[in-house]
């Protein structure tokens, strides 16, 4: 019988079992997918969006479907910080997996006030700063799409803490790279990409807007080789490990990204249409390594062959 594969990768400091991740908001705190299948055979989860605060999110309709995809504006509902700790994180703690939060706030301050909290907290292993947020200070301009707002943020939460720290980029941008190369500069541990892409879908009998926000993120199928284009523009101009996602619903799309240059994958929206999507596309890719001979995960890595390309 041949060995199975090692499926296990490094994220910098962040050491997973394999490079299976559940994307934050598309699986609240993992209670309700934890009662599906066991969390633990999954390389981490990252938790819904966690501000200092609860916030209600906006109203319905907030969700919406689009060819292959997934239009959204749930407006960062969550629990805060607070019930997080007290009562979501003590569930997370006994499932074995890494726990990823999520964190994102108005201004650098509420950044930091949450990640020294969370660095305090027992059960944290890594935070991913989603900078895709209106910042107050610049006349809401969010954080990611002004290069200056994300070179300080960046700089000003890792002095504030000492876990690994990935900065979640905004794809709303004409060139991801020099955000990319800010982050690395600022001394992040590593990228998670990309977040959604503005869109905006119309009722056509109505005449209105299908989401109360007019405008949403999309996400699903529609957006991966979007995706998968920005990690390997990216991965090739930092050295920073890559958590890749966007669309992924199967193993075959999470090889897209590994060979892209990703270091690991998250699965979104695929999770609502399948619960068990991330399970199937770590199983999946197991087969993948064994059917093409390969004893590690790892050797995917920016594996891409560009046939005439001296790279
Ligand atoms: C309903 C929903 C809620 C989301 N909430 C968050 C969030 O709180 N923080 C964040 O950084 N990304 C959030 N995302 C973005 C996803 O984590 C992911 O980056 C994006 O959806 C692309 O992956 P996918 O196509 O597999 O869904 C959300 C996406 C969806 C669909």
């Amino acid at each position: 019988m041949t060995e199975r594969p090692s499926l296990s990768v490094s994220l910098g400091k962040l050491e997973l079992k394999n490079p299976v991740i559940l994307a934050s908001g598309t699986v609240g705190y993992g209670e309700e997918y934890g009662r599906l299948f066991d969390l633990g055979r999954l390389g981490a989860i990252t938790v819904k969006g966690l501000s200092l605060k609860p916030r209600p999110g906006h109203p319905a309709p907030r969700l919406c479907e689009t060819p292959s995809g997934l239009l959204n504006a749930i407006g960062l509902h969550n629990v805060g910080l607070e019930v997080f700790v007290a009562d979501k994180l003590p569930f997370l703690r006994k499932q074995n997996l890494k726990v990823m939060v999520n964190v994102f706030g108005e201004t650098t301050e509420e950044y930091v006030e949450l990640a020294e909290a969370l660095s305090r907290a027992d059960g944290v292993h890594a935070l991913e700063l989603n900078i895709s947020c209106p910042n107050t200070k610049r006349g809401g301009l969010s954080f990611g799409s002004d290069l200056e707002a994300t070179t300080a943020l960046v700089a000003a939460v890792r002095r504030a803490t000492p876990l690994p720290l990935f900065v979640k980029l905004s794809p709303n941008v004409a060139d991801l790279v020099p955000f990319a190369k800010a982050c690395e500069e600022q001394g992040a541990d590593g990228l998670s990409l990309i977040n959604t892409i503005r869109g905006m879908a119309i009722d056509v009998d109505t005449r209105r807007p299908k989401l109360t926000t007019v405008i949403g993120g999309l996400s699903g199928p529609a957006i991966r080789p979007v995706a998968v284009r920005m990690v390997w523009e990216v991965t090739r101009a930092v050295r920073l490990p890559v958590i890749g996602m966007g669309g992924i619903a199967t193993a075959d799309d999470a090889v897209e990204f590994l060979l892209a240059g990703a270091s690991a994958v998250a699965i979104g929206s695929a999770n609502f249409a399948d619960p068990a999507a991330s399970l199937k596309v770590l199983a999946g890719l197991e087969r993948h390594l064994v059917r093409h001979r390969m004893t590690d995960v790892r050797q995917l890595i920016g594996a891409l062959v560009i046939d005439g390309s001296s790279d």
